[in-house]
C-alpha cells in the first residue's frame, strides 16, 4: 500500500530537497517516480539508497499516479499540472501558477488545513516568504486580531533556484581568489557584497512580483481580506534561509510576553528569543530544519498594539518542499493509503 507518488521538477533545487524531506519524514509512498524536462530524461538520481532514472514529464507519465509534488517554473506548471489532474492525480504545486486561482486552495497546514478539501485536482503551495510569515501570524491573529503587517524580507540566493545559487557561489569563489566576478545572468545585480531590492520582475504600482505575492497570498491563506500587508522584498548574500522583519499591528492589546507564550505552544514554530544570550534565529542555523523560527519579539512603542518580530525559515524546506509534503501527508491519509 501507500500512495503512488511523482516528484516533478526533481532535478531542481526544490526537487532535490523534496527527496531529502520525503526520506526524513518517512513519507508513506507505495511507488515513486522522478520527472523533469526532456533535457534531464535519462539522467539518474539517488533516493532512499537506490538509483532512479529521471523521466520526461509527459501526459503518460501521470498514469496511475495519486499525488504529484511539483516544482517547475510557473509556465510549465500551467501546461502540465492540468494534464496530471486530468489523469486522476492531485498536484501539490510549488510554482506561482495557480496560487490566486479562485478554484485552487492555497494551503499552509498550520494555518488553513481545511482548505485542502476544496481542491479540484491542484493545490497550490504559497510563496516561500509568505509561508513563514503566516505560520507566525495565525496564532497571534487568533489571539488579538492582526489589522496590518509591515514586512521587510532578507531573502537567500537559493530562492532564485539552481541558477541563482550557482551564480552566487561563483561570485564568492572569484572574490576569494581575487579574480574578476563573472557577468551576472541569474540575479539582477552582483549579489556577493550587495543587498538587492529589485531581484524580481516589477509588477503593478512599482512593487515587485514577490512583494505583490506576499500582499495578496496572505489574505487568501488567512481567509481575511481585511488584513493589510505592506511588503519590501530584498535579496541578501545568504545561500539558504529567508529572514524577515515583521511589524504587526493588532486590534486588541498584546504584550511581547503573551506573544512569546502563544508562539511557543503553536505548531511548527520554535521561539528563540534571548538576545542577551545570543539566542536569535539565524539563517544558517535554520538550514535543514522544518520549523519556522521567531525571536526579537518586542513591543513597538511608536504605535498602539504593535509588535516587532524576527522570523527565519529554510526557504527550500518550510518555504517549499516541507510545506508541500505536509499537504501530501494529509492527502495520503484522506486517500486511505
Ligand atoms: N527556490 C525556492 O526557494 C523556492 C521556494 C518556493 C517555491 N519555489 C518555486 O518552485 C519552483 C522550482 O524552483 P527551483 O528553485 O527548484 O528551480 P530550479 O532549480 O530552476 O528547478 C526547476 C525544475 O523544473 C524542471 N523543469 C523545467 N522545465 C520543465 C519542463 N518543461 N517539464 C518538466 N520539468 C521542467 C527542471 O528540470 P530540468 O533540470 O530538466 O530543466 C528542474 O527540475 C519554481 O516555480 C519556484 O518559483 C522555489
Amino acid at each position: 500500500m501507500g500512495v503512488n507518488l511523482a516528484v516533478m521538477g526533481a532535478t531542481g533545487l526544490v526537487g532535490e530537497v523534496m527527496r531529502q524531506v520525503l526520506e526524513d519524514r518517512r513519507f508513506p509512498y507505495g511507488s515513486i517516480k522522478f520527472l523533469a524536462s526532456k533535457r534531464s530524461a535519462g539522467k539518474t538520481l539517488s533516493f532512499a539508497g537506490k538509483t532512479f532514472v529521471v523521466e520526461e514529464a509527459t501526459p503518460d507519465a501521470f498514469r496511475g499516479v495519486d499525488i504529484v509534488l511539483s516544482s517547475t517554473p510557473a509556465s510549465v506548471s500551467r501546461e502540465i499540472s492540468p494534464m496530471a489532474a486530468k489523469a486522476g492525480a492531485v498536484v501539490v504545486d510549488n510554482s506561482s501558477a495557480w496560487r490566486m486561482d479562485p478554484n485552487t486552495p492555497l494551503v499552509v497546514p498550520e494555518v488553513n488545513p481545511h482548505d485542502i478539501d476544496k481542491h479540484q485536482g491542484i493545490i497550490a503551495n504559497p510563496n516561500c516568504s509568505t509561508i513563514q510569515m503566516v505560520v507566525v501570524m495565525k496564532p497571534l491573529h487568533d489571539a488579538a486580531r492582526i489589522k496590518r503587517v509591515v514586512v521587510s524580507t532578507y531573502q537567500a540566493s537559493s530562492g532564485k533556484g539552481a541558477s541563482g545559487l550557482t551564480e552566487f557561489d561563483r561570485q564568492i569563489e572569484a572574490i576569494g581568489k581575487g579574480q574578476t566576478v563573472p557577468p551576472v545572468t541569474a540575479h539582477k545585480h552582483q549579489l556577493a557584497g550587495n543587498c538587492l531590492p529589485d531581484d524580481w520582475v516589477l509588477g503593478e504600482d512599482d512593487y515587485t512580483e514577490e512583494e505583490l505575492k506576499m500582499m495578496k497570498e496572505t489574505k487568501k491563506i488567512m481567509g481575511d481580506d481585511s488584513i493589510e500587508v505592506s511588503a519590501t522584498c530584498v535579496r541578501v548574500p545568504v545561500r539558504t534561509g529567508h529572514s524577515e522583519s515583521l511589524n504587526l499591528q493588532f486590534e486588541k492589546p498584546i504584550s511581547a510576553a503573551q506573544a512569546r507564550e502563544i508562539l511557543g505552544r503553536s505548531p511548527g514554530i520554535i521561539v528563540l528569543d534571548d538576545a542577551s544570550k545570543g539566542q536569535v534565529p539565524l539563517a544558517q542555523d535554520c538550514v535543514g530544519k522544518d520549523e519556522t523560527f521567531v525571536g526579537r519579539i518586542r513591543l513597538d512603542r511608536s504605535a498602539p498594539h504593535c509588535l516587532n518580530l524576527w522570523v527565519v525559515a529554510d526557504n527550500l524546506r518550510k518555504g517549499a518542499a516541507t510545506n508541500a509534503i505536509q499537504i501530501a501527508e494529509v492527502l495520503a491519509k484522506k486517500m486511505g493509503k
